[in-house]
């Protein structure tokens, strides 16, 4: 006789997002630019983020990093309502933020810009030798092998090697969210490549990732979900393996596709191991 399910499975819709913004208006001045948008990160995954130029994704952003209040709509950290007022209060949070203009010194060193006002002291005196051997172990850990010396000037990096310092520095701190701006828009093929794979490893070590760009490929390659914004509305939030190339470009460029992709069925909220949506298309 079978036995009455004491419980249902784990239903997709009740895993919970690390970060959820929902319904976020935003003006400058007279002129509206952000209508109700929305973004919902989850651990161990990478959602990109996409939309043409002007579509409010870095007005999202800056808003999900205490840069620029909300006018109105929900913020939601861990399931639980939060006000974020300032970048400090965004970091204190877990929220990471890699800018694209990166914001590394370059006359300092890797370790100087992985520690750069967060310093390990003992006692009085920096103590160097832990900042030195941290910082060596979070790039091996994030495979980032390129990197000859931890003690090298950031002007003597590549494009692609400050990236994955930047990325580390996010690494390092308990972070909970990663949101990366553009990370490859600088770069060549072997360094983007270089890039995305050290942000595959950042979602498979548990962070929420929240990848901002305007390359599909980079998108396809890494995201489990998309999130298309257009005109400062959200217009879709799919899994990477429910849309195609050419379904995600007419979203960007219409705001929505011909065959009702985003209003297709809810936003599938788990999309790791469940059938081949974990990660599928990645190449
Ligand atoms: N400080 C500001 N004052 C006035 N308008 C602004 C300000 N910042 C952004 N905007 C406007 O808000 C809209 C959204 O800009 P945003 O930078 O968020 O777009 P985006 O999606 O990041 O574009 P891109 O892909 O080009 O980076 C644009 O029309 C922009 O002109
Ligand atoms: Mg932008």
């Amino acid at each position: 006789m079978a036995k009455a399910r004491q419980w249902e499975p784990l239903d997709e819709m009740s895993v919970t997002p690390v970060l959820d913004l929902r319904g976020v208006d935003k003006s400058f001045g007279p002129v509206q630019v952000l209508h109700g948008a929305a973004l919902s990160a989850y651990a161990g995954e990478v959602t990109a983020l996409v939309g043409d130029n002007g579509a409010g994704k870095s007005t999202l952003i800056k808003c999900l990093g205490g840069m620029l209040p909300m006018d109105g709509g929900e913020y939601l950290f861990e399931g639980r309502p939060v006000r974020v007022g300032s970048p400090r209060e965004a970091a204190a949070l877990g929220i990471e933020i890699v800018h694209q203009d990166l914001a590394l010194c370059e006359n300092l060193d890797v370790v100087q810009n992985m520690f750069l006002g967060r310093e390990r002291r003992s006692g009085m005196v920096l103590d160097e030798a832990a900042m030195e051997e941290m910082a060596a172990r979070t790039l091996t850990g994030l495979s980032v092998r390129t990197i000859k010396s931890v003690r090298q000037p950031i002007s003597s990096l590549s494009g692609g090697q400050r990236q994955s310092v930047a990325i580390a520095r996010a690494m390092l701190w308990d972070s909970k969210v990663v949101v990366l701006d553009e990370p490859t828009s600088a770069l060549g093929v072997a360094q983007s490549r270089q890039v995305l794979e050290v942000v595959r490893r950042l979602a498979d070590r548990g962070r929420a990732v929240v990848l901002v760009s305007h390359n599909m490929n980079d998108v396809f390659a890494v995201a489990d979900r998309i999130c298309v914004m257009f005109l400062g509305r959200t217009v879709a939030q799919v899994r990477a393996s429910d849309v195609t190339h050419a379904q995600v470009v007419e979203l960007i460029t219409s705001g929505r596709s011909g065959d009702g992709v985003e209003a297709g069925r809810p936003v599938p909220v788990h999309g790791r191991g469940t059938g081949p949506g974990g990660g599928a298309g990645r190449g």
